[in-house]
């Protein structure tokens, strides 16, 4: 298990998401545990990345909307708490924009190309070539990150190549125009299996369970969840090493004596698929229970997740705008400082 504990050194974390659906165990398991275990030690900064949605998708971008609030009352469920974090949407942050435009001359087209994920989206999306949004996907990202400052960013391993042009990105600006920025480390959190057995339980494959299923859904899932295909009667000895069922099991069952009990049980062939199935969807749906409550319990404040989106926003803007102008004063921008200032219309 990768160590998501905090590190020395460590003031502010920065991540986020693209609102591209509901948040389901992996995302749990992965990055919103540990934003739960920062947000009481460091400043935390939490952004929905809706323009990085554009890099991939022209059509039904009025969804967006849904996912975002979607998003945030799965953060809000998990505990993820606006008081201690702050929960900002990309887009109402403008001024993303003109630092990312001020990295794009650090960053050579080659460099660029070289980004791992780029070929990974070319190919799964079957596009002919990559746009120029698509190219740019990390420098944006790098532009989220050091506009708060982020010193620690954690991220699944597919983002460890975004967060290593960042710190390039970082240094080189540091050394062309003067030290504005950090260069901020990438722990990377623990992956969890699909219910299907691939590697990577992910939304757009849909081996998942969402952290907003109902327990009916939970106990469907699991039922038909991937185990040990070499154990076809219930007599026969299974694997519990690598096994998802077990792998969930081990997560999210918070009965030690039942997990070592069935794992037993199962090594020697004396127990039934469907018990360790059964017992799996009832601690899962245990661990879900509180989350669901709250969830409910924010869903029910009208109007609660757009006043978190909206003051999130403008608490992240207030410190990106902060970050600009440092940014512009090193970089000799300075022949026009009243340019934000102009007003239009009269
Ligand atoms: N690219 C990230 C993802 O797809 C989302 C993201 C956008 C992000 N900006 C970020 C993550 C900044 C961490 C930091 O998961």
């Amino acid at each position: 298990m990768p160590d998501t504990n905090l590190k020395p050194g460590w003031k502010r974390m920065l991540t986020g998401d693209r609102p591209t659906g509901p948040l389901h165990l992996g995302h749990y398991i992965g990055s919103l545990s540990m934003r739960v275990n920062l947000q009481d030690q460091i400043e935390c900064f939490v952004l929905m990345a809706d323009l990085h949605v554009l890099t991939t998708r022209t059509e039904n971008l009025n969804e967006i909307g849904d996912n975002i609030r979607d998003v945030v009352l799965d953060y809000l469920s998990v505990g993820i708490d606006p008081k201690k974090t702050t929960i900002y949407l990309q887009s109402l942050v403008p001024e993303v924009l003109e630092l990312f435009w001020l990295f794009m001359p650090l960053v050579g087209v080659p460099r660029a190309q070289r980004i791992p994920t780029l070929k990974d989206q070319v190919r799964d999306l079957h596009l002919e070539s990559s746009s120029m949004a698509l190219l740019s996907y990390p420098i944006l990202q790098a532009a989220d990150i050091l506009m708060v400052k982020g010193d620690v960013v954690p991220v699944g391993a597919d983002q460890a190549s975004h967060v290593e042009l960042t710190r390039e990105i970082a240094r080189r600006f540091n050394q062309t125009y003067g030290k504005v920025f950090p260069e901020p480390d990438a722990p990377i959190v623990p992956v969890l299996v699909g219910t299907d057995g691939q590697a990577k339980a992910g939304k757009s494959i849909g081996n998942v369970i969402l952290l907003s299923d109902d327990a009916k859904t939970v106990e469907k899932k699991v039922r038909s969840m991937y185990t040990d295909p070499k154990r076809i009667r219930a007599d026969i000895p299974g694997t519990v090493e690598g096994n998802p069922v077990f792998v969930y099991h081990d997560h999210f069952n918070d009965n030690e004596d039942e997990v070592n009990d069935l794992k037993d049980r199962y090594r020697s062939g004396t127990v039934g698929d469907v018990e360790v199935k059964t017992k799996l969807a009832d601690a899962i749906n245990r661990f879900l229970d509180p989350i669901r409550d709250r969830r409910a319990e924010f869903a029910a404040r009208k109007g609660f997740v757009d006043d978190v989106i909206r003051d999130g926003s403008a608490r992240a803007r207030a410190e990106c705008q902060k970050t600009l102008a440092e940014a512009r004063e090193a970089m000799g921008l300075t022949y026009f400082r009243g340019a934000q200032k102009v007003e239009v219309g009269t």
